[in-house]
């Protein structure tokens, strides 16, 4: 267990005022937790399901009772969560109906073949529509989907184009944990926003962002400001994205409560692991089990990112069920480092518009490294950037169509919450942070930094898998 806690919990017109404070001149109304619709599966077969995704432009009210342009998946801001058994063959139809924009849709976390992961290669032109199909096959996990057009990514995404896709599987059925959508198991895509005066984010460059991607003072939940969600005196289990094109997240609750990490980007961990505070990069999914059963009726919890609280649960009265912390979730085998054939390096370098990879920025039509398809290897990241002068830039690494395991960080064995399948991780200035893979997809795939800003200037490279 580590980081501050204070160990104080409010009743509910003290967090009304105290969150009051926090929003400073603006004008939000605090609202229940959207909750985004599980989209439909609309083919009968029960071995196959097939999407409709729509990309389009809309406009939300954040604050000061403004309008503001957003894009969103079949609505205004962020997108519906697309849920899926491992087994199952899927085809999603991305229609993108942006005006004269392309757009991509990559399945972040996803194993499945070049052609159907969306990266820059798989243009959608405005009024075109892309129906990749794949057969779904890893583990139950919490992953995510967004927009990849080359340089345009950071701008799509911070407009709302984000949303979640589950992977279900036998284990997580099996599991006795909370699984009823939108009651007791309930995303959370956090991000945060730069708010104009007038209420109004745009996506705009200027320095500092161009060093450190895009950060804002404002968080939303779900697309809401400050936002409450009622629960029983129960446990809650919470799918949390950092969906943020820059900003790493270090979240608690106020009230001393501890919570259980149950899941990482790949899936479920071995075993529940007890913390009081979540450290997330951008793209990084943590699942967790909250247990509201040890809070006093009527009082609220507040979630906060290091000390700012922009969410509140008000606990109501008591469950039907009750569900524990279960002992063990799933097996995972380790990778052992003797299967790799061989290590590779990759060395995050430069600053602002010269940021890269290996001192090379992306170009589509250079494929940087070739691995032949089943092979295990050790991949070894470093942080060389942002060094000395700026204080350091921590880089989130991140590539498709893999689970990596996570060997070590600077010679030492990851947190136990870092023990499960990861796609993306945070390498801090002046690590190296060794991971292990069997590249079992094949076709052609991206490596990049997920600071959005610094994927769009070029710290992105291309690995080929045949
Ligand atoms: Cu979340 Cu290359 O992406
Ligand atoms: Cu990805
Ligand atoms: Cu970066």
């Amino acid at each position: 267990l580590f980081g501050p806690m204070s160990n104080t919990s409010m009743n509910r017109d003290q967090a009304q005022s105290q969150s009051e404070a926090d929003q400073g001149e603006r004008t939000a109304t605090a609202e229940p937790l959207p909750i985004p619709e599980l989209l439909e599966d609309t083919n009968p077969h029960p071995d196959q399901a097939t999407f409709d995704i729509v990309s389009q432009n809309g406009s939300k009210t954040f604050v000061n009772d403004v309008e503001t342009e957003t894009m969103g998946y079949n609505g205004d801001y962020l997108g519906p969560v697309i849920r899926v058994r491992r087994g199952e063959e899927v085809t999603i139809n991305v229609e993108n109906q942006l005006e004269d924009e392309l757009t991509t849709i990559h399945w972040h976390g996803l194993e499945v073949d070049g052609e159907a992961d969306g990266g820059p290669h798989s243009g959608i032109l405005s009024g075109e529509t892309w129906s990749p199909t794949f057969t779904v096959d890893q583990p139950a996990a919490t992953l995510w989907y967004h927009p990849h057009p080359e340089k345009n990514t950071g701008r799509q995404v911070y407009k709302g184009l984000a949303g979640l896709l589950f992977v279900e599987d036998e284990v997580s059925d099996q599991l006795a944990i909370p699984k009823t959508y939108g009651e007791n198991d309930i995303p959370l895509i956090v991000q945060d926003k730069q708010f104009n005066a007038d209420g109004r984010f745009n996506y705009h460059l200027a320095m500092p962002d161009i060093m450190t991607g895009l950060q804002g003072d404002t968080m939303l939940v779900n697309g809401s400001i400050d936002p409450y969600l009622e629960v029983n005196q129960e446990m809650i289990r919470l799918r949390i994205l950092n969906g943020s094109n820059a900003s790493i997240f270090e979240l608690a609750f106020d009230s001393g409560i501890t919570f259980h990490q149950i899941a990482s980007d790949g899936g479920f961990l071995t075993e529940p692991v007890e913390m009081d505070q979540l450290r997330l990069g951008p793209s990084e999914r943590a699942e967790i089990l909250v247990d509201f059963s040890q809070v006093t009726k009527g009082e609220v919890v507040q979630l906060m990112n290091r000390n700012q609280s922009f969410m509140t649960f008000n606990v109501e009265g008591q469950a039907e069920t009750a569900f524990t912390v279960p002992d063990s979730l799933t097996t995972i085998e380790p990778i052992e480092p003797s299967e790799a054939v061989r290590t590779r390096q990759f060395v995050f370098q430069g600053m602002g518009p010269s940021v890269n990879i290996n001192g090379k920025q992306f170009d589509i039509d250079r494929i940087d490294e070739t691995i032949s398809l089943g092979d295990t290897e050790i991949w070894e990241v470093s942080n060389d950037s942002g060094m000395g002068m700026m204080g350091g830039t921590v880089h989130p690494f991140h590539a498709h169509g893999v689970q990596f395991q996570i060997l070590d960080r600077d010679g030492r064995a990851p947190a136990p919450n870092e023990r499960g399948w990861k796609d993306t991780f945070i390498v801090e200035p002046g690590e190296t942070v060794r991971v292990i893979a069997t590249f079992n997809s094949p076709g052609v795939f991206m490596y990049h930094c997920h600071i959005l800003e610094h994927e769009d200037a070029g710290m992105m490279g291309q690995f080929e898998v045949k």
